[in-house]
């Protein structure tokens, strides 16, 4: 609506910017991807928005499935527990994955994921996210291809969401606190 604008309190990117990047990275990943058949893997909901315009920026086109994951256990702070909400409709056995993300936080999400993948033995698995938060992992993940790194802050648009609103967001940027009142 025409209030969502003023939620934001701050601009972090704009969808230029946003979309400037992810132009980089779709040079970046063809460059190493172009002879590799590749699929693109996105996780449900908040990498819509990624997916839809990398998979445009790709000079080629390549397949792409979902995802979709939720956390065990209250709160809003991932723990770690993941179950499928909705697995692959690929086999991705003898494949090479590249799973498309809108932020790592804690990285507890794609540790979980990554390693579900890495069962199913792809012939490669990496990582391209938008958004990371270095001073926020509660552990590593060694991501190949990453957008921004971020601020320990929370951030909404352009897929990723407060409460599932803000998705629709064309910019990246923090709420205004009255959001939270
Ligand atoms: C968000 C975000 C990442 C994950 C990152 O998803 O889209 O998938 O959290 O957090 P982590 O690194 O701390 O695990 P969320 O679970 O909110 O679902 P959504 O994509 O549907 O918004
Ligand atoms: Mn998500
Ligand atoms: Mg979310």
């Amino acid at each position: 609506s025409s209030h969502m604008g003023n939620d934001l309190e701050h601009v972090l990117y704009t969808e230029k910017q946003i979309h400037a990047r992810l132009e980089e990275l779709a040079a970046d990943i063809w460059r190493d991807y172009h002879d590799k058949d590749v699929l693109l893997v996105g996780v449900l909901k908040g990498a819509i928005l990624v997916m839809a315009d990398l998979m445009r920026a790709l000079p080629g086109s390549a397949p792409m499935d979902w995802m979709a994951v939720s956390s065990y256990g209250s709160g809003t702070k991932s723990s770690g527990v993941v179950r499928i909400l909705k697995d692959l409709d690929t086999d991705i056995s003898g494949r090479h994955v590249l799973i498309v993300e809108d932020i790592i936080d804690s990285g507890l999400t794609l540790n979980w994921i990554r390693a579900n993948l890495t069962s199913r033995e792809p012939a490669s698995l990496e990582i391209c996210t938008l958004l990371r938060k270095p001073e926020a992992a509660k552990v590593e993940i060694n991501c190949k291809y990453v957008g921004f790194d971020i601020p320990n802050e929370f951030v909404v648009g352009y897929g990723l969401d407060y409460d599932e609103r803000y998705r629709n967001l064309r910019d990246i940027g923090t709420l205004a606190p009255h959001v939270y009142s």
